[in-house]
């Protein structure tokens, strides 16, 4: 077999066979297939797609490149999260907490934040002493003590995925719905979960911008997942504007945490019972409306709460940060982004942002960066809220002040006021099953 050949087929508009597949998917990991025949592929995969069953088989092939984790020696169903990325995402620091305290394992490895998204990993670094990694028996042993452990990844996962992520980013192939699935499935189907639930983003802080391209990556990772046999739905929800009131490491925590003591922005709430719910259903524990109640229970009664109370201290995390949140990590230095005109705040845009929000020091632009836990933006208002020339809209928060300029020229680029209040946008825009 040749990759010549293999390139021509696919530019030609060609399926793929399996066995063309794993030759690619075998020969770049191993280093006999040179970058520039694989960056021909991919690019003629961005332009001529790939149908359900090569997607699959690539997923597979990918998947199968590297280690995977066993679960198996965890009792029940073990029901995997993942969020396509957004700004202001720390729904599993809420979710997680909410299915354990039901009594469903929790066994879930987090990324890092890269670029203008954030990563569960660095927010629950901001808890002082949180290990996040935990060798393979020790991750195991706590969730069948607990339920629930939170961890990155230490595992050699899906090094196909590496290797063919790196050359997308440098060859322009990263926005192609077949590689993107293949990309995120790959790793899913190596974290030894039995069951998946895909939070999908739509929206200018999302991959995808508008709702037809997030239904059809949707419905391929789903497509995907069933081809593997794990139970997979997927939500669409919306990254337009940042997801709840605060963006950056120890902020987004904070705000996690005020949400499972009881208080909280309402449309976190809504969209953390709902994620909640639908992985109590897939790991079968009754009617979507009952898990949707039982979620609600868990939260109202503080069991949710003292779950994440039992994780932080089971990963050597400090609990009197999470007690009393003014010991989390904070910057020294604010700056107040005040309304310009009177009217309604018609857009936030998410992306900008979470660009903002990186510049303060809460991201990284390249993976060994250092980042500032304390850094981030605090959203006072909310889009559809209105305003008065004067009034805060948000507040940055940096340790280096000098950064605020940038910061707040990107953060406001993406602020409207307009005379008339936006149409309602809800945040749960569809669903996959
Ligand atoms: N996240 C991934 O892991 N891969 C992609 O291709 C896009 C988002």
């Amino acid at each position: 077999m040749r990759m010549v050949d293999i390139i021509r087929k696919k530019r030609e508009g060609c399926s793929l066979t399996d066995e063309e597949l794993t030759f690619f998917v075998k020969g770049y990991t191993d280093g006999s297939i040179p970058d520039y025949q694989a960056s021909a592929l991919l690019m003629a995969i961005c332009l001529n797609g790939m149908d359900d069953r090569e997607t699959a088989f690539l997923t597979m092939e990918m998947a199968a490149s590297g280690d995977s984790l066993d679960l198996s020696a965890i009792k029940g169903q073990k029901v995997d999260k993942h969020s396509t990325g957004g700004v202001g995402d720390k729904t599993t620091l809420i979710v997680a907490p909410i299915v354990a305290a039901c009594g469903v394992p929790v066994a879930k490895m987090s990324g890092r934040g890269l670029g203008h998204t954030g990563g569960t990993i660095d927010k629950l670094e901001s808890i002082p002493g949180y290990r996040v990694n935990l060798s393979e028996s020790e991750f195991i042993r706590q969730v069948n003590r607990i339920s629930i452990g939170l961890i990155g990844s230490s595992k050699n996962l899906a090094p196909a995925d590496k290797r063919i992520y790196a050359l997308r980013d440098a060859t322009s192939t990263v926005e192609s719905i077949p590689l993107i699935a293949s990309s995120i499935m790959s790793k899913k189907l190596c974290s030894g979960c039995d069951c998946i639930l895909l939070d999908v983003k739509v929206g200018s802080g999302a991959f995808m911008k508008t709702l037809p391209e997030a239904q059809k990556l949707a419905k391929t990772m789903v497509s995907i997942g069933k081809h593997a046999g794990k139970k997979t739905v997927a939500l669409l929800t919306d990254m337009e504007a940042p997801l709840g009131l605060a963006v950056g490491n120890s902020l987004e925590l904070w705000e996690a945490i005020e949400l499972l003591k009881g208080g909280g922005d309402p449309t976190l709430t809504s969209l953390c019972l709902e994620l909640s719910a639908w992985m109590l259903f897939l790991a079968d524990e009754g009617p979507l409306d009952r898990c949707r109640e039982t979620a609600q229970n868990v939260l109202d009664s503080g069991a949710a709460l003292q779950k994440f109370r039992q994780l932080v201290e089971a990963q050597g995390g400090d609990l009197q940060s999470i007690d009393n949140l003014s010991l989390l990590p904070c910057a020294l230095y604010r700056r107040e982004i005040k309304a310009e005109s009177d009217g309604y705040l018609v857009r936030m845009d998410a992306k900008r942002c979470g660009i903002a929000s990186s510049i303060l020091g809460a991201g990284r632009e390249r993976k060994e960066d250092d980042i500032d836990y304390g850094a981030g933006i605090r959203l006072e208002r909310k889009i559809g809220d209105q305003v008065q020339t004067g009034d805060v809209i948000a507040v940055l928060h940096s340790n280096t002040p000098e950064k605020f300029g940038d910061a707040e020229e990107v953060f406001r680029g993406g602020l409207r006021i307009s005379q008339t209040p936006p149409p309602k946008r809800p945040i749960i825009l569809g669903t996959v099953k």
